[in-house]
């Protein structure tokens, strides 16, 4: 062996040698970090960071007096967390197509808290309408001056194998979940970049890390969710972003989900994790205070869900094939059959 060689070999043992308790005491580490977060996964129904936040960071008091604009308000998660920080002292901007059920919420919003007439403004919009989405953004600017969140809820969900679903349906699913959410914000960023602040809430999901059977665009929709703002945030440094991944949540998601034609009949069967009781789905409030924990603390990113969800989503962060497989097994494959029989009868 050259001396040159010799060398460089006796000084590398002798670094790994010295390293070895280091990597054992990371490896350790690691491994406990892992334990905590699994066992989480079926005591809490949120990750570990935003667990520690509720327990010890802003409660979401911080967030009185600004304004906050959420799509999707009507009903559901939206409506949930409209109630939730218009009692944090949050003015409301309340966006969808049901200008009716909007009324409703925004009584109960000032029925609830201190907020007053003119701090809640309905606002109908159909986010597949994207020309209006300027109009919009000047009607709120010119009521409140400001907008400090944006919350891009509105969405909808989808029941039907990617095969058989028509394009039509693919492109509307698209054009709501995804392209919807971005003209509203382009409608509104100019206005926070000006200002050099603002702050943007994603209402993405579980199946936006983990894909979801029968639900393949849906699934598409909310990974583009990610992806764009997950990139939109190194460009916007001024603006905060915060995605937001719930599981199953108790709302009217899946009978306004979309089949596999855009005039299939609405579902009445669920067919998911949704109809599997409450250790599989959390209520629209709860999911919505735990929004509110993540947007007070800006969060970039949170996961709102409890048992297998929880599960899923931590396992498929680190072996993602060896997830696919566990969920096919315990629930995947039931589904996708029990979808079919269903469809036959
Ligand atoms: N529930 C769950 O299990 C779950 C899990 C993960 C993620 N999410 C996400 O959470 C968000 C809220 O869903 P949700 O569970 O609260 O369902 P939801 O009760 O059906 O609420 C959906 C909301 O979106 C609005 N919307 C639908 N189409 C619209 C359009 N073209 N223009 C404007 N608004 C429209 C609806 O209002 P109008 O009908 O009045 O327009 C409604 O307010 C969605 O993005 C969904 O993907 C839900």
């Amino acid at each position: 062996m050259e001396t040159r060689t010799a060398i460089v070999f006796t000084i590398a043992s002798v670094i790994v040698l010295f390293s070895l308790p280091i990597l054992h005491f990371l490896a350790f580490g690691v491994m406990i970090f892992f334990i905590v977060n699994v066992t989480m996964a079926f005591t809490h129904d949120g990750d570990l960071l935003l667990m520690l936040y509720e327990k010890w960071g802003q409660d979401g008091s911080n967030l009185k007096g600004k304004v906050a604009w959420i799509t999707g308000a009507s009903s559901g998660i939206g409506e949930a967390l409209s109630y939730e920080l218009a009692q944090k002292g949050v003015k409301l901007i309340l966006s969808s197509r049901r200008e009716q059920e909007l009324e409703q919420v925004r009584e109960r919003c000032l029925q609830f808290s201190e907020l007053t007439d003119n701090d809640v403004l309905v606002l109908p919009m159909d986010l597949r309408n994207y020309e209006s989405h300027k109009g919009c953004a000047d009607k709120v600017l010119s009521h409140f001056k400001k907008v400090d969140i944006l919350v891009n809820n509105a969405g909808r969900s989808q029941r039907a194998f990617a095969a058989d679903t028509s394009l039509e349906v693919d492109k509307a699913l698209m054009d709501l979940n995804i392209i919807g959410q971005l003209s509203v914000t382009k409608a509104i960023l100019p206005h926070m970049t000006a200002r050099k602040e603002g702050h943007i809430v994603n209402i993405s999901s579980v199946v936006g890390r983990v894909p979801g059977e029968l639900s393949c665009t849906y699934s598409a929709s909310k990974h583009a969710m990610l992806g764009y703002f997950g990139a939109f945030a190194y460009e916007n440094k001024d603006i905060s972003i915060t995605n937001v991944c719930p599981g199953p949540v108790k709302s009217e998601i899946v009978i306004n989900a979309f089949g596999n034609k855009l005039d299939a009949p609405k579902f009445k069967d669920d067919h998911s994790a949704a109809e599997r009781g409450p250790s599989f789905c959390m209520t629209a409030e709860r999911c919505a205070s735990l929004i509110v924990i993540a947007v007070a603390n800006k969060l970039s990113e949170v996961w709102i869900c409890k048992n297998l969800a929880m599960f899923l989503m931590l396992m498929y962060q680190w072996a993602p094939l060896l997830t696919v497989w566990i969920k096919k097994k315990v629930y995947g494959d039931e589904r996708v059959e029990s979808f079919k029989k269903s469809q036959m009868n």
